[in-house]
This record gives C-alpha cells, sequence and structure tokens, in this order.
C-alpha cells in the first residue's frame, strides 16, 4: 500500500477553507486549533489528514479531500453567489465550505424548496448537472387546479415547451391526491416542472425536490439544514436511470 501523504497543519486548514495560508498559520500560532482534542500551534506540523478531526476557535471539523453536502433548502432563498432579490443559500453553509469554494449541482428556484447538492469537486457537479448521465430528479408538486387524467397522460407522453425542440416527458407521473403530484424528471431544464405543468394548462403552487438518483431527503434533515454526503449517500445519489449515450 502507498504510504499516505502528510501535510502540514497550515495546509490542512487551508484546503478546508480556513482561510489563506497566512490566515491559518496565525490561527494555529494564536492557539486556536486543536488536533483530535489536543491544542496544537505548530503549523508546519505534519498530520495524516484522512479522516482528522480538528476544531478551529471552537468550531469541531472533519477533514474531507473533497466536500460533498446536502441541503434541505427553504423557501424564499436563491441559488445566487450574488442574489438580487432574496438571501443566498450559501449563507445557510458555514464560512470555510463557501471559502473553499463549493457549488451548488445546479438550482432550484427560489420559491422551491428541498435536497439540493453542494461540491467542489467539478467533476462530480458536471456529471450529475449532464443531461448525458440521466440522474432523475424527484418532485413533490401542489397544484392550483384539481388534476384529471389527461394532464397525467400529457405529462407522461412528452409536452413541448417554449424554446425546447424536443417534447419533455416524465420518467414517472404519480397523483397522490387531486392537488398533489409526484413527478420524475431525468433533465434539469430552466424551471421545466413548472413549464411542464403550464403547458398541460394547471399551475404549480408547491414544488419540494426529494430525491436525486438514489438519494431521498432525510426526513430528519430540517429546512435549511445541511449535512455532509457519507460514502453511500455519494454513491446512491450518482445512480443513474439509464446508461449514458
Ligand atoms: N423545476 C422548476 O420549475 N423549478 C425548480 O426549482 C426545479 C425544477
Amino acid at each position: 500500500m502507498a504510504p499516505r501523504k502528510h501535510l502540514t497543519l497550515e495546509r490542512i486548514l487551508h484546503s478546508q477553507g480556513f482561510g489563506t495560508r497566512r490566515e491559518c498559520r496565525a490561527l494555529v500560532r494564536h492557539k486556536q486549533v486543536c488536533v483530535e482534542n489536543t491544542m496544537n500551534d505548530d503549523p508546519d506540523h505534519l498530520f495524516d489528514p484522512t479522516g482528522l478531526s480538528f476544531s478551529v476557535a471552537g468550531t469541531p471539523w472533519i477533514y474531507q479531500e473533497r466536500a460533498y453536502l446536502m441541503l434541505n433548502k427553504p423557501t424564499g432563498y436563491e441559488c445566487s453567489q450574488k442574489p438580487r432579490h432574496h438571501l443566498s443559500v450559501y449563507t445557510l453553509l458555514p464560512e470555510p465550505l463557501v471559502l473553499r469554494g463549493v457549488q451548488s449541482v445546479g438550482r432550484l428556484d427560489e420559491d422551491t424548496t428541498g435536497l439540493l447538492l453542494f461540491s467542489d469537486d467539478g467533476q462530480f457537479i458536471h456529471r450529475m448537472a449532464s443531461p448525458k448521465w440521466k440522474v432523475n430528479k424527484v418532485y413533490r408538486v401542489g397544484v392550483r387546479h384539481p388534476l384529471d387524467a389527461a394532464q397525467l397522460a400529457a405529462l407522461r407522453q412528452g409536452v413541448v415547451l417554449h424554446d425546447e425542440p424536443e417534447p419533455v416527458v416524465a420518467v414517472a407521473c404519480a397523483q397522490l391526491d387531486d392537488l398533489h403530484l409526484e413527478l420524475t424528471l431525468a433533465e434539469g431544464k430552466y424551471h421545466q416542472v413548472k413549464r411542464m405543468l403550464a403547458a398541460v394548462g394547471n399551475r404549480v403552487e408547491t414544488l419540494t425536490r426529494i430525491a436525486m438518483g438514489g438519494l431521498a431527503l432525510p426526513a430528519d434533515l430540517a429546512p435549511g439544514a445541511w449535512r455532509w454526503l457519507d460514502a453511500e449517500a455519494l454513491v446512491s445519489v450518482q445512480r443513474v436511470s439509464q446508461t449514458p449515450e
């Protein structure tokens, strides 16, 4: 087995988003950093970073080479670093995650709630968002007018959206009651759910993303709360419904 790479404490903190190299060095020197519960004031001390637990000014952290996380997005937040009318979803994440450059995997509208992923792994973001990979997204949709069989059939067979050359189809569409349905889509086109419901003569009133790939939004993740994706969740979320073309 290849020996594991050791990194200085300064580099470890920098890689996790705790500031510039210089700022991280100062944090250590000022006795703000504990590693495995022991204060360490040597920024050049070498550690194997894998799974390393440390704290910075009392904030506990676990080293993650790449960041993969999920947020239960509340309504009233924009998926932009520079929001125009509301707060940014990035204000719901701890500063080190924002500083290390995590990006949302696609976007949800300001009034859409539910499962939103973030990462600083460009390949992962690209793959999850790529139409080629067809990672299913499941939405619970509340509508203004009672649903009828013709609307559900049209969603399954494909509806034509303005500015889209091909009709878009729902991978699955299950009615929950008169005013609610669960819609599964393989793509993530702009306002896709709202445009599809409008195309069949209805209107979206509430919209929540409840799953991506094989990962469901955990019932115990409160609106506004975030959590790391563990190894199992990371595999589940990338599960594709069809082989990439
Ligand atoms: N479709 C929409 O219309 N809005 C979203 O936020 C996500 C999917």
